[in-house]
C-alpha cells in the first residue's frame, strides 16, 4: 500500500515544489533580476526591533497570547482606503498572512471546479496559479500601455454571457502591474466599473505596488469609483514595509469578507506580526518610510531604463511610473525561454515572459525586477543581459 493513494486527486495532480539550489553562473556570481524582493538595504531592521521591544515591555498580554489581530492594524488600514477615496470600515477588512493567503482562500469562497475567472494577459502567476488549483477555467484578457484593454474585456463579458457563463471574477493589478509594469487609465477604471454593474462581475483589484510612484498624480482605486459594491481591494505591507512579515488584507463587501475569513483556519493573523506593523507605522512612521522607499526605487528604475536605452536599444518597454518592473520586449526572434539559460551563463537570471501567461505564450518579453539588486550591479547586469541576446542574435543571422 502506497502513502501517495491517500492522497486527494488534486493533491496527486499538483507537481511538488522544486527546491531548487540557485543557478550558477561558472565562474561569475550570478545577478538575479528574476524576483520582485524587497532591496534588503531598505529593510527597516532597527525600527522592527524597536517597535518588538515597545510591544513585548507594553503589551505582552496581547502579543504573544491567542489573541485577535491588532484592531490598530484595521484602523490604519482603512484610514488608509479612505484617503485613497474607499468608504472603507474595519469590519470590512480582513488581515491575512500576506495577500497571498487572501489569493489563496478566494477558490474556496468563489470558484468551483470548471468555473470562469477573467485574469489579465499577462498577470502575477502566483494568483493564477492559486485559481487553477480551485478549478478554475483562466480567460485572459490583454493588457496594453494603459492597463488592461477595456474593449477586449467587454467583447469577452459578452460572449460569455451569449454562451451562459458568468465569470466568477476579473483578477485585475491595476497599477505599476506585474509583470508590465503600466497602470490602468482612470476612463478605463471608470468603465470597468460600469461593466461590473452591468455584468455583477465582481473586481478582484489587487493594488500591491500602488504605493511605490515615482512620478505623476495618484488615480482613484477602482474600489472608490464602485458604488454598488463589486470590488474587492486587496493590499500588502510586502512592497512598503517587509514581505518577510507576511501582512496582507482585503477590503470589501462584508459578506464576502466574512466568507474568506471562515476559511482561515488560524483565525486571527497572527497578533505580533499585526501589532508590530501597526506599532511601527504609527505617528507618520509608514508614510515616511515609503517616501523614502519610492526615491530609492525610483533611481533604481532610472538606471535600470538608462542602461538598456545604453545597452539594447533594440530591445523597447514602456517606462513604469512605479513600482518594480521594467517588461522588455525583446529584440524580434528572440525567444525568452531560449535566452534563459544563457542568459545565466553570461551570469544573469531573467524571468521569461511566457510565466506570466496562463496559456504559456509570452515569450517575445522578459521581465526585468530592479527592486532587489545592489544599484550599483544594475549597469553590469544589463550588460550581461545584452551579451545574452546579442549571442542568440548572431544564431539568428547565421
Ligand atoms: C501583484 C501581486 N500580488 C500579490 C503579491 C503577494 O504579496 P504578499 O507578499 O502580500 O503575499 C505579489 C508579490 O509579488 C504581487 O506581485
Amino acid at each position: 500500500m502506497q502513502l501517495s493513494e491517500l492522497f486527494t486527486p488534486q493533491a496527486r495532480e499538483l507537481a511538488p515544489p522544486i527546491w531548487a539550489a540557485p543557478p550558477v553562473a561558472g565562474a561569475i556570481p550570478l545577478i538575479s533580476l528574476a524576483y520582485g524582493l524587497a532591496d534588503p538595504l531598505m529593510l527597516p531592521g532597527e525600527e522592527l526591533i524597536e517597535a518588538a521591544a515597545q510591544l513585548t515591555s507594553n503589551k505582552i498580554g496581547e502579543v504573544l497570547n491567542y489573541a485577535p489581530d491588532a484592531r490598530s492594524l484595521k484602523m490604519l488600514i482603512a484610514e488608509r482606503l479612505r484617503h485613497e477615496g474607499v468608504a472603507a470600515e474595519p469590519r470590512q477588512i480582513l488581515v491575512a498572512y500576506g495577500s497571498s493567503q487572501i489569493l489563496g482562500i478566494l477558490p474556496h469562497v468563489l470558484i468551483n471546479p470548471g468555473d470562469t475567472v477573467l485574469v489579465e494577459a499577462p498577470t502575477f502567476m502566483g494568483a493564477v496559479r492559486m485559481f487553477a488549483r480551485g478549478g478554475a477555467r483562466l480567460v485572459g484578457v490583454p493588457v496594453d500601455s494603459a492597463g488592461l484593454d477595456v474593449d477586449a474585456l467587454e467583447a469577452t463579458l459578452r460572449e460569455l454571457r451569449a454562451a451562459g457563463v458568468r465569470p466568477r471574477f476579473l483578477y485585475s493589478i491595476p497599477t505599476f502591474q506585474n509583470p508590465a509594469g503600466v497602470t490602468l487609465s482612470l476612463a478605463r477604471r471608470q468603465r470597468i466599473v460600469q461593466l461590473a454593474a452591468e455584468y455583477g462581475l465582481l473586481i478582484v483589484e489587487d493594488d500591491a505596488y500602488v504605493d511605490l510612484r515615482f512620478r505623476g498624480e495618484p488615480l482613484p482605486p477602482m474600489a472608490a469609483l464602485d458604488t454598488e459594491g463589486w470590488v474587492l481591494r486587496i493590499g500588502t505591507f510586502s512592497k512598503i514595509l517587509a514581505p518577510g512579515l507576511r501582512v496582507g488584507w482585503a477590503h470589501g463587501p462584508k459578506a464576502l469578507i466574512d466568507r474568506l475569513f471562515m476559511f482561515k483556519p488560524e483565525g486571527s493573523s497572527g497578533p505580533f506580526v499585526t501589532h508590530l506593523v501597526a506599532e511601527f507605522s504609527a505617528d507618520g512612521r509608514l508614510e515616511a518610510h515609503i517616501a523614502v522607499l519610492r526615491q530609492h526605487y525610483a533611481a533604481k528604475c532610472e538606471r535600470m531604463a538608462n542602461a538598456l536605452r545604453r545597452e539594447l536599444p533594440e530591445a523597447s518597454f514602456v517606462m513604469p511610473e512605479g513600482g518594480f518592473f521594467i517588461w522588455l520586449r525583446l529584440p524580434s526572434g528572440v525567444n525568452a525561454t531560449e535566452l534563459e539559460p544563457l542568459a545565466i551563463q553570461h551570469g544573469v537570471e531573467i524571468l521569461p515572459g511566457s510565466r506570466c501567461f496562463s496559456d504559456g505564450s509570452g515569450d517575445d518579453h522578459i521581465r526585468l525586477a530592479f527592486s532587489e539588486t545592489p544599484a550599483e550591479q544594475l549597469d553590469e547586469a544589463i550588460r550581461r543581459l545584452a551579451g545574452a541576446i546579442r549571442e542568440v542574435g548572431s544564431y539568428l543571422d547565421s
